[in-house]
């Protein structure tokens, strides 16, 4: 939607907004700093904190026109969808109880919304969503940013390739260690509400973490998940929600092969930083992938040596280099992957202004996010009952 007179000014970049990343924040700035990477966006509204008053400060902060600093997300969509300038898409990074009231508000305006995840506190809450989102003139897009890597999006390519022939076993783990001792009873924001049934919805590190861990793991596999046996625990007295979580999986029957898998979140694991990591096999062979070093995959046909595969290397496949910027051997990291996010979503939402679908273009969806609530229900749910096999309700 080009603008006349401004288009000197967005030089087609699309116009985007805020609910959350305001002073202190995490993700938020993350957001905005991967949003400018390829030069897709500008940033230029916000309602960015929980009060008018640090909502104003952030703005300032920030460098926002104070004409476009908002006391309340309510108040931003309705100003904003007016505008004539107004944004194109609005960035949701705000805890989680805080996804649903803002991402119907713009969705219903025809915004583009860029959620992050879990996509909402509750299951319910995910479905009512995804029926919003279906209806609504506008894209939605989920932030399970590790998808986003470019040796993901080998890895990916590869099974749909039938390198690993059909999938067997499917493992993820995402281990952290910062909330060993309980942070959240001294003055960590971000533990407090994640730890707090009511901000963070049912899960504890199987939400914050778990979701990404199994979001990955289908997202490279092709598996769906059928049901799963959990055994959650909150290690750290008077913690509400779980802080460690193993959990056993069963996918759907694909070529007459039943997948099987593990996984583990835990955020009391010391040693442990952002140790999110994969393990698929199959008939033909497995691969191995581990966050902390992203830039690399290895790789085993069944029988052969094991082999490294590095992104922008020999057999990197046109998923991967398509979402690379920078030659073999220069790292690409955290930042980089997720910024592909808002690439793609950019691609896909320029060629929504022109009346058309971007196909080529891979994100996360309300539809993932759905699965991520149910997953999470459905861990509370068995863990209850000792561990009780539970399916999926999506
Ligand atoms: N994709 C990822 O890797 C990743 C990483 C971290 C967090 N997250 C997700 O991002 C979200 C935010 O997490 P965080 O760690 O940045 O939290 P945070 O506590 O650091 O930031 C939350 C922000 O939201 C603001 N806020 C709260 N209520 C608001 C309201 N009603 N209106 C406007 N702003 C409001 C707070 O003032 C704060 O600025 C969560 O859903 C979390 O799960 C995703």
């Amino acid at each position: 939607m080009a603008i006349e007179g401004k288009d000197d000014i967005y030089s087609g970049r699309i116009r985007l907004g805020m609910v959350g990343g305001g002073s202190g924040a995490f993700i938020g700035g993350v957001h905005r700093m991967v949003s400018r990477l390829d030069d897709h966006y500008t940033f230029v509204a916000g309602a960015l904190s929980s009060t008018p008053e640090k909502a104003l400060a952030s703005g300032k902060e920030l460098g926002l026109d104070p004409e476009r600093t908002y006391g309340s997300y309510e108040e931003m969509a309705e100003k904003e969808a007016a505008r004539e300038d107004g944004i194109e898409a609005v960035a949701i990074v705000t805890p989680n109880h805080m996804h649903f009231g803002p991402a119907k508000a713009f969705l219903e305006k025809g915004i583009h919304v860029i959620c992050d995840k879990p996509v909402t506190s509750s299951l319910e809450e995910a479905k009512a969503l995804k029926a919003i989102a279906d209806k609504a003139d506008a894209l939605f897009i989920l932030t399970h940013n590790y998808t986003g890597y470019p040796m993901i999006r080998q890895a990916r390519a590869m099974i749909e390739n039938g390198d690993l022939g059909d999938i067997r076993l499917i493992h993820a783990e995402y281990p952290q260690d910062w909330l060993t001792e309980p942070a959240e009873r001294s003055g960590s924001k971000q533990a407090e509400w994640r730890t707090d049934p009511k901000r963070s919805g049912a899960g504890g590190a199987i939400g914050d973490i778990g979701t990404h861990a199994l979001n990955l793991a289908l997202f490279v596999s092709g598996a769906e998940l059928e049901s799963l046996a959990a055994d959650l625990d909150s290690f750290v007295e008077g913690r509400q929600l779980d802080d460690n979580a193993h959990i056993m999986l069963r996918f759907k029957e694909k070529n007459g092969v039943t997948p099987k898998g593990m996984l583990w979140a835990s955020q009391v694991a010391p040693g442990f930083e952002n140790g999110l990591q994969i393990k698929i096999c199959g008939t033909k062979g497995g691969i191995q992938w581990a966050q902390e070093n992203p830039n690399y995959l290895w790789y085993t046909p069944f029988g052969e040596p094991k082999r490294l595969l590095s992104r922008n290397g020999p057999g990197a496949l046109d998923a991967s280099t398509r979402v690379s910027r920078i030659p073999a051997g220069h790292p690409e990291g955290y930042l980089e992957g997720f910024a592909n996010i808002y690439t793609e979503a950019a691609r896909a939402i320029k060629a929504f202004r022109d009346g058309k679908t971007a196909d080529d273009v891979i994100y996360p969806t309300i539809e993932d996010g759905v699965i991520g609530l149910a997953f999470i229900e459905a861990c509370v749910a068995s863990s209850k009952a000792d561990g009780k096999w539970v399916r999926l309700d999506v």
